[in-house]
């Protein structure tokens, strides 16, 4: 049985004094609720104040982005090492940083190599556009997006990866939860055709893309999709909550039916 996953992007929002202030709400409703991972990825600047905040608490953190070298003359990047002392995820390869920031599919291997290498678990994000989903390529994309030379290593060291579709995020216009079910299921196939069924079956694959507490149940009603990742949403201590409250119980009765 794969622990069902609930991870908040924050984006670029959030003052420090701000993200204190939303956890500090969120905490105590969050730490209720068992049989989920839920995982908070603020900016860089609030990872720090926040691993003192949760200390005790149920919450895990994750960062938005790492830069692949160890150290050296990057001015203004974060390295694996400089995270892993202050949080357990990082998310790698979201459509932003390959649309905004040129992330090539060969950066995006290498950074997943190297948060591995210090025991960061990484939530790769792979997705289709809109014009390559209406182009009907929404399955060679993700296969090219998933075929790196290391990706064997990737699963059985427990990556977690992310499907969103770059037109559901931010844009209100969520897939439906049979559509992420089904190209889920293909991923998961994908990987079973690759490296065997026992890696597809443990690999954790959560749906991304305009995800709210008023359609979180049409998606983790599905038996392909293990959770989240959450962006507007997240910042809404009430609404996140109530997400992580519904995946809860959802994959709790799904596991007792089974
Ligand atoms: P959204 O973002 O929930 O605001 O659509 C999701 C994401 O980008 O991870």
């Amino acid at each position: 049985m794969r622990i069902p996953l609930i991870s908040g992007n924050w984006k670029m929002n959030t003052t420090v004094s701000e993200a204190i202030d939303l956890v500090n709400e969120m905490r105590p409703g969050l730490d209720q609720i068992d049989n989920v991972d839920k995982v908070i990825c603020p900016p860089f600047i609030s990872l720090a104040p926040i691993k003192e905040l949760i200390k005790g608490s149920t919450i895990k953190l994750g960062a938005q982005n790492l830069y692949f070298e160890e150290k050296g003359a990057y001015t203004g990047e974060i390295s694996p090492l400089m995270l892993a002392e202050l949080c357990k995820f990082v998310i790698v390869g979201h459509s932003e940083r390959r649309h905004y920031f040129n992330e090539t599919i060969e950066v995006v291997d290498k950074k997943v190599q190297a948060a591995l290498k210090v025991g960061l678990k990484p939530i790769l994000c792979i997705g289709e556009s809109l014009e390559e989903n209406e182009a009907g390529k929404t399955e060679e994309i993700l296969t090219r997006q998933l075929s790196s030379p290391s990706a064997r290593i990737y699963y059985f060291s427990g990556l977690i990866l992310a499907y969103e579709p770059i037109w559901a995020i931010g844009t209100g216009r969520a897939a439906t939860g049979k559509q992420a079910n089904e190209t889920i299921g293909f991923i998961r196939q994908h990987i079973a055709s690759q490296y065997g069924k026992g890696i597809a079956q443990q690999v954790r694959i959560l749906y991304g893309g305009s995800v709210t507490a008023d359609n979180i149940a049409e998606f983790i009603n599905q038996p392909e999709i293990d959770g989240a990742l959450v962006g507007g949403a997240s910042l809404k201590a009430s609404e996140f909550l109530s997400i992580v409250r519904q995946t809860s119980e959802i994959k709790g009765r799904l596991s007792e039916e089974s």
